[in-house]
């Protein structure tokens, strides 16, 4: 006999930015481990040695990040996310500044990821096509490389930064807000 499965209902909106934050993630790490399948294979392989410090930008830079910061890191965000307010008993401390982490993180990973990649295949393609070495190759994208590369990683640094402020600051709030349980599940109330 089919078993039909409940809908078991979010408990709250930090639930869904975890939700969110899962599916960026499993997106990621879809993009990461298709570029590393891609740059597995001997054409790829071959690219990369042969353009050195250009090739670097898209292995192993581009490929670590979108996997590691796009795709570990915003998963153990969402697990954060899901097991603070459990844990601590607290909401938490900023509904609206979770979403603008999400914002920056989104953002930056993946303004990284394309900085990385197109200047990276831009200037690699320049060395081999008209026998450049990396500098003069790189002088040619400038300051766009150089922009892209700072601001994108700025973006990713305030989307780390925004939420590692916000969970220290449920763990040491005054302002309690405590979970309490419902027949619709968990929810919370001031007290
Ligand atoms: C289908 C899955 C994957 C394939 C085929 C793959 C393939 C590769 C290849 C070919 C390299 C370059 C190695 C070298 O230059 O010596 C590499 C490097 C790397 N990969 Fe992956 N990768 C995959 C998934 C992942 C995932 C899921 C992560 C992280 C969660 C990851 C993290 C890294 C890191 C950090 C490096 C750089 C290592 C170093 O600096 O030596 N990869 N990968
Ligand atoms: C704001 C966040 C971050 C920025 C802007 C950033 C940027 C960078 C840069 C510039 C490098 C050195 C590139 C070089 O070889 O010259 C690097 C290396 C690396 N980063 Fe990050 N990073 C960030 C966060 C992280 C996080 C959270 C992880 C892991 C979870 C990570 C994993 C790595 C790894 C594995 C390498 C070495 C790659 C290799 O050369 O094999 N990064 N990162």
């Amino acid at each position: 006999m089919i078993q039909r499965q409940e809908e078991v209902p979010l408990n709250s909106s930090t639930d869904r930015l975890g939700l969110r934050f899962i599916l960026f993630g499993v997106f990621c790490l879809f993009v990461g481990t298709l570029q590393g399948f891609i740059q597995s294979t001997p054409r790829i392989r071959h690219w990369i040695h042969m353009t050195g410090q250009a090739g670097h930008l898209v292995d192993p830079l581009a490929h670590a990040h979108i996997n590691l910061i796009g795709g570990v890191v915003s998963v153990v965000m969402a697990m954060v996310y899901y097991l603070l307010p459990r844990l601590s008993g607290k909401q938490i401390w900023s509904q609206m500044l979770g979403e603008l982490s999400y914002v920056f993180m989104v953002a930056g990973v993946v303004a990284f990821y394309s900085v990385l990649l197109t200047f990276g295949i831009l200037e690699g393609n320049r060395m081999l096509d008209q026998g450049e070495v990396y500098p003069m190759a790189r002088a040619v994208y400038q300051p766009y490389h150089q922009i892209g590369f700072v601001l994108s990683a700025l973006l990713m640094g305030i989307g780390h930064w925004t939420f590692v402020f916000n969970v220290f600051a449920t763990v040491w709030a005054r302002d309690k807000r405590k979970m309490v349980k419902t027949t619709a599940g968990v929810v919370k109330e001031r007290v």
